[in-house]
């Protein structure tokens, strides 16, 4: 008898994602709750939760961890304007690089405590899921590339919290593309605002609003794992949360997996797909 892992290895090759039972509902607003509580502590405190990853390793990809604001701007090229958000970037052994950098473990060790647990789930899980895809397409040893240990120092837990919008009709558009990582789970987000494509992009369909159940993640695949198999086209997806000044600032949780391999030529040197034409606003969302 086939295991759960198989089933959502074939559901992935068929469907270009599917959403698999993981346990969160424990950790998921803990988890939100200290960074809603982080980004009000003054900057000396902040400042201490920031790593520059770079600086202990040989990094390319998402070289900082831990807090993160992304400013807000305008891209020169299109003239998007982007939304001010935080991230809280989590991969192995940030809580030794935290202490090492003088953080204050005493207020936030639990909740970096809970941020690995999450992580640690969607990585088994993410694991068992590359198991199964390996028995579904055989020779492309997607496990034994996603937990060497290059591809789990790049294994990244990313909280994201915008900040308050500035106006009313202020919708927060992450852009459609694809991410670069092999595997990503959609673990939660506050209320239903990300888009599945039914291909790569190429395809001109209506995007499908995904909505999140409790203790289930969406799982599908990215530019590397494209790269390793056609089989496992890449999900184009946007982000469209149409957010009036007086409901909550969005949050998400998303985990991106990582393969040691590159991400699929094709996507080299355009990270975003297309623009959907109904699209209207602001922020494009960071690919990883
Ligand atoms: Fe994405």
């Amino acid at each position: 008898m086939k295991n759960s892992f198989d089933h959502v290895a074939h559901r992935l090759v068929r469907d270009g994602r599917a959403a698999f039972p993981l346990k969160t509902s424990d950790l998921i607003l803990r988890v939100v709750a200290g960074l809603q509580s982080l980004v009000n502590e003054p900057e000396k405190v902040q400042s201490r939760f920031l790593v520059n990853r770079s600086k202990f390793e040989d990094q390319e990809e998402g070289a900082d961890d831990g807090l993160i604001f992304k400013d807000g701007g305008v891209n020169p090229t299109n003239g998007d304007v982007y939304d001010e958000k935080w991230y809280f970037q989590v991969k192995p052994g940030l809580p030794t690089l935290l202490k090492a950098q003088g953080a204050d473990m005493h207020g936030y060790g639990k909740w970096i405590g809970y941020c690995m647990e999450l992580h640690e789930r969607s990585t088994v899980q993410q694991l068992g899921i590359a198991k199964g895809l390996d028995r579904c397409i055989p020779g492309i040893n997607l496990y034994e590339l996603m937990s060497c240990r290059t591809a789990m120092s790049l294994s990244t837990l990313r909280l994201l919290l915008y900040k308050e919008p500035k106006s009313k009709q202020n919708y927060v558009v992450g852009k459609k593309h694809v991410d670069r990582c092999a595997l990503t789970s959609a673990i939660a987000e506050l209320r239903p605002a990300l888009r599945l494509f039914e291909s790569n992009g190429e395809a001109e369909s209506a995007p499908e609003l995904y909505v999140a159940r409790p203790d289930e993640v969406l799982v599908f695949a990215g530019a590397k794992a494209e790269y390793l198999t056609d089989l496992l086209p890449a999900q184009g997806h946007d982000v469209f949360d149409m957010v009036a000044a007086t409901e909550p600032p969005r949050w998400s949780i998303v985990h991106f997996g990582h393969t040691n391999t590159p991400v699929h030529p094709k996507y080299l040197h355009s990270r975003k797909l297309p623009d959907v034409p109904s699209a209207v606003g602001q922020a494009a969302a960071a690919t990883m």
